[in-house]
């Protein structure tokens, strides 16, 4: 049987595919879902998507895989992992996708880049694979928390939460971060603390090295029995608002009831609007997500105030807000310096500074 071999992004969207947790896919989608999705963040059942998810396979594998039965699905290691059944090879235009999902063709987006660089041909189909096969398992040290919607589920259910509000983060946690999942605790039941730990950009800070940072933080300044660390393998795409209604979409799917969204969600430099991704959920409303959106403005440490604080509820100048740009905490890091206490925690800036050593 002809086989392709997956990508480590491949891999994880396969993972969660099989998991459920991006229901309504249950395979790669083919080419009229692809041109749906595109053009309107919609499959062509009417079903809400926002960006297509297919592999990218080379003009020779493209040929090989046309008119096949049944392919099989290989990791990057080039174990068997499952199956695609009835697999559609098709062609589109990698440049009108990356225009419609990421609002710019431009190669120096990193999720741009992903698309441009698999080339035109794709491949769609039903996929076939144990939800619990072990090429799937998520390897140490994330092995220690829940992962899939089924195990995230049992937890939040063993709570007996009947609210979650679920936050979606690919940074350590800092403050600002704190602030928010616990202001949104404050009117639900329980949080999900919900770290996206797929690939991401290189100069992110890696995943093994936030589990460290989200584990001494849920440990020290939350309360174990209203606060539940979960992972999200996804890949991240920096698809702002579109990626923004993926990441709802799959958080429904992992079983919360609200979803926090703050400033420039899932965005990367200056491409999306500090509110887009918010305006989108606005307008697509709770009913069709399938969950609450909890919008928050941009949120500081206010000298002034005394207290963290946001656009809408600090009065006043700038000049009393704490806000430092991803660039200079790096800076500081690598200078063996603890940022502000006002920006993040002492034990979370260590750690970071460990790592980055
Ligand atoms: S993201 O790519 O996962 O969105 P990040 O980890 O920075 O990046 O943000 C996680 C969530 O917190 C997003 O909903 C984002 O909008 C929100 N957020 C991050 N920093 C702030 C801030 N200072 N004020 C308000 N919201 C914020």
């Amino acid at each position: 049987m002809p086989a392709i071999r997956l990508t480590a992004r491949d891999l994880s969207d396969l993972r969660l595919l099989a998991w459920g947790a991006y229901d309504p896919l249950d395979g790669f989608v083919g080419e009229d879902d692809h041109a749906f999705v595109v053009a309107g963040m919609r499959l062509a059942s009417g079903h809400l998507w926002p960006f297509p998810i297919a592999p990218a396979v080379d003009v020779h594998e493209a040929a090989e895989l046309r008119g096949q039965d049944e392919v099989e699905l290989l990791t990057p290691d080039g174990d068997v992992v499952g199956t695609l059944a009835e697999p559609e090879v098709y062609k589109v235009d990698p440049v009108a996708e990356v225009e419609a999902v990421f609002g710019t063709d431009d190669p120096a987006h990193p999720g741009v880049a992903v698309v441009l660089d698999g080339g035109p041909w794709r491949v769609g189909g039903k996929v076939v694979v144990e939800a619990d096969h072990s090429a799937l398992a998520l390897p140490a040290p994330f092995d220690r928390h829940p992962a899939s919607p089924t195990a995230v589920r049992a937890a939040i259910a063993e709570r007996g939460w009947r609210t979650v509000v679920a936050f979606q983060t690919r940074n350590p946690i800092h403050r600002a971060h704190e602030y928010l999942t616990k202001v949104a605790l404050e009117s639900v039941d329980g949080l999900l603390v919900h770290p996206l730990v797929g690939e991401t950009k290189g100069d992110d800070i890696p995943a093994d090295v936030r589990l460290r940072c989200y584990e001494a933080l849920l440990d020290d300044y939350y309360p174990a029995d209203r606060a539940l660390l979960g992972l999200f393998p996804a890949p991240m795409r920096y698809a702002g608002p579109r990626e923004a209604v993926f990441h709802a979409i799959c958080r429904r799917n992992y079983g919360a009831t609200h979803f926090i969204v703050g400033r420039d969600h899932a965005g990367v430099g200056d491409y999306y609007g500090t509110y887009a991704a918010q305006d989108l959920l606005r307008e697509i409303g709770t009913e069709e997500l399938g969950i609450t959106p909890v919008f928050f403005e941009h949120s500081f440490y206010c000298a002034a105030c005394g207290s963290m604080a946001s656009g809408k509820t600090c009065p006043h100048d700038p000049d009393q807000h704490v806000h430092l740009s991803g660039t200079k905490v790096r800076e500081l890091l690598a200078a063996g310096e603890l940022p502000p206490v006002e920006f993040t925690r002492p034990e979370i800036g260590q750690l970071l500074i460990d790592a980055s050593r």
